[in-house]
């Protein structure tokens, strides 16, 4: 697994057939792609940025003259794309699962990557009465910002703070008060490649935060991800490469920071395992 990231980090011989379908792809994908609004958008921000996250879920083609839209939704309908829709759903079921369980209970909810948290606000759409505080936490501004204008527009800023910080920094994580009843953080182990740091973060998640519980994605596979790699950007303007890991890797790293009884939920295209497990 780790030699095929290595693999796609890895520039292709130039005269390669792969080398000039890709460049060529990607050429097409920054120029006339643009002419979708999800592609720029994707170009915009980065492909891995929880605002391409936004638009994917929403799932309405957009762009300039007659050909945007057509191309946007030949993006939004990519297996990729499916997939995300997918466990958007399969996170907010979980979550809404979460909270009857604990229900009457005061739940504060921490996200610690989480773009603009479209989950979290269908979340709070569906269950106003309950007592539920959410923290939502990005390394991008950019995010949070979003995140805070849809706040204020369904009237739930009384239940959702925002915090920029890097979740694999301890001493962000040791600010974070009160401890939270259920920590979240979907869509960010695949950007991180080396296992050490991922293997780490959770053994502090337990340490320092002690969630009752944690929700966290795991990409096992994707048809897609060499394109994705090739073809496309992320927020820091590099290639898009997507660490794919088997669910019960990250599993193991996070029993051996005292979560157990993990539920996986696979999406229906078999790229993602959504994971929820509970803490000591
Ligand atoms: C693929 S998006 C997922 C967004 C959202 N959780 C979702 O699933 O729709 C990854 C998010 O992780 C954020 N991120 C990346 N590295 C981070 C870090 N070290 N600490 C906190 N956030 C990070 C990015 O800014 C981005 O919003």
């Amino acid at each position: 697994m780790s030699q095929k990231i290595e693999q796609l980090l890895k520039p292709l011989s130039p005269y390669s057939a792969k080398n000039l379908y890709y460049s060529f792809f990607g050429a097409f994908l920054r120029t006339f792609g643009r002419l979708s609004c999800g592609i720029n958008t994707g170009f915009t921000y980065g492909f891995d940025s929880g605002i391409i996250m936004n638009y994917i879920y929403d799932n309405k083609a957009r762009g300039k003259f007659g050909i945007g839209p057509l191309l946007d939704r030949m993006f939004l309908d990519q297996v990729t794309c499916k997939a995300f829709r997918s466990i958007k759903q399969i996170q907010i079921n979980m979550i809404d699962r979460y909270l009857r369980e604990s229900v009457k209970k005061p739940t504060f909810i921490v996200d610690l990557a989480s773009g603009k948290a479209d989950y979290i606000y269908e979340i709070l759409k569906s269950s106003s009465d309950h007592k539920l505080k959410v923290l939502l936490c990005d390394i991008a501004e950019s995010s949070l910002r979003e995140s805070r204008k849809i706040a204020d527009e369904l009237g739930v800023g009384d239940k959702v703070s925002f915090r920029r910080g890097d979740a694999l920094d301890t001493k962000n994580l040791r600010q974070i008060e009160p401890k939270p009843d259920l920590l979240i953080e979907v869509g960010l182990y695949g950007i991180i490649h080396d296992d050490a740091i991922v293997r780490t973060h959770l053994l502090n998640i337990g340490k320092i935060l002690c969630p009752k519980a944690i929700l966290f994605n795991v990409q096992t596979q994707n048809p897609q991800i060499e394109l994705i790699a090739r073809a496309l950007r992320n927020q820091h303007g590099e290639k898009c490469v997507w660490h794919l890991r088997p669910a019960e890797k990250i599993i193991g790293w996070a029993e051996e920071a005292g979560f157990r009884d993990p539920e996986i939920v696979m999406d229906p295209y078999n790229i993602y395992a959504v994971v929820m497990m509970t803490g000591k």
